[in-house]
């Protein structure tokens, strides 16, 4: 078995996330501390046909390290013929997706509905495996609805069949991302199987991932909507980890760095298209909470291009820096 843990710095990960993900985002985490980080899912019909957007998710570079490449399919074969394909592409680790809900996923056999046939599950390990010299893991949820919570049982098939660590989201497929995520599933898995487990799900706060781990005694967490808007979030795992006082959020000069820079990134290494609609979603994000940022969020959301959005950027700042604080009589 490999030993993924002792190899990484830390034990806070960055999950896959679909359409957000990506090596400029990557990168962000990375340098707050992210220990690993995901691509979102690749289709494996799309590596093997050769679809240029899929090999786009793909993109990295020599800092994106350690980097998971996550896989979906149902066919064993094209499952390692697509984990090959992204193993020569750069991936340290190669993920397969038991645990996405999206319809036209689950209609393909690929994504969640995986866990409603174990035996299946155990041949596209077995065969991904044979394929790649990298780690393999596989991502699941708690079952697929609440009269089905299997998670334990496929882990454990999964373990068998030679998977060399597994993530746990503790929902049910049919939760979507709604609800509590139930911790209680992945210490049920961390008590079952002897290869690392990562605990996934309602990690907001630095504070949660020590509650998860605590509770579940899981190797390592990842962080799926809790970095949005809010990459520094690493920073404060691995502070409060290390038994230190959690210190990690910006202040307002920072926050404006980050943004900008993040936001550099993303159009160096994804083009100026993607730098003015892919990221408006980040400075919604980015901003989300602060003061007056409604108006500037409502703003944003109808300029055109990268420019506009930058000088409302820079003037919305400004003002927050020269507003002095409220009053409240
Ligand atoms: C917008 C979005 C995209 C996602 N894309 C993926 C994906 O590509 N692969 C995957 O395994 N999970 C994906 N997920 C699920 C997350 O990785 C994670 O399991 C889930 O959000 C639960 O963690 P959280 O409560 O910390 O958000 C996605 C979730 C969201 C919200």
């Amino acid at each position: 078995m490999v030993d993924i843990i002792n190899s990484l710095r830390g034990k806070a990960f960055l999950a896959p996330l679909a359409g957000i993900s990506n090596l400029p985002f990557r990168l962000m985490a990375r340098s707050f501390g992210c220990a690993l980080a995901y691509t979102e899912m690749v289709s494996s019909n799309g590596l093997i046909r050769k679809a240029d957007k899929t090999y786009e998710y793909l993109q990295t570079c020599a800092e994106d390290k350690p980097l998971g490449m996550q896989i979906f399919g149902a066919e064993p074969q094209l499952l390692a013929k697509a984990a090959l394909i992204a193993a020569e592409r750069g991936a340290d680790l190669i993920d397969i997706n038991m645990g996405c809900p999206v319809k036209k996923v689950i209609k393909s056999g690929a994504g969640a509905i995986l866990m409603k046939d174990p035996g299946l599950i155990a041949r596209i390990v077995a065969s991904v495996k044979k394929a790649v010299a990298v780690p393999v893991t596989v991502k699941i949820r708690s079952g697929w609805n609440r009269s089905s919570i299997n998670a334990v049982e496929i882990a454990r098939i999964a373990e068998d069949s030679g998977a060399d660590a597994v993530t746990v989201h503790g929902r049910t497929a049919d939760q979507g991302y709604s609800g509590m995520a139930d911790w209680k599933v992945i210490a049920a898995v961390k008590e079952a199987v002897h290869i690392p487990v990562f605990g996934n799900g309602d990690i907001w706060h630095p504070q949660d991932a020590v509650r998860m781990i605590a509770q579940t005694s899981c190797d390592a967490v990842m962080v799926g909507r809790g970095v949005l808007g809010n990459p520094w979030i690493f920073t404060g795992i691995n502070q409060l980890l290390a038994g230190r006082r959690e210190d990690c959020k910006p202040g307002l000069e920072q926050r404006y760095e980050i943004i900008k820079k993040h936001w550099s990134l993303e159009a160096e290494i994804c083009g100026s298209r993607s730098a003015t609609r892919n990221f408006r979603k980040h400075l919604l994000w980015y901003t989300k909470g602060l003061e007056g940022s409604s108006r500037f969020r409502n703003l944003v959301s109808t300029l055109p291009d990268r420019e506009s959005m930058l000088n409302e950027l820079d003037k919305y700042f400004l003002s927050l820096a020269v507003t002095p604080p409220e009053i409240i009589p």
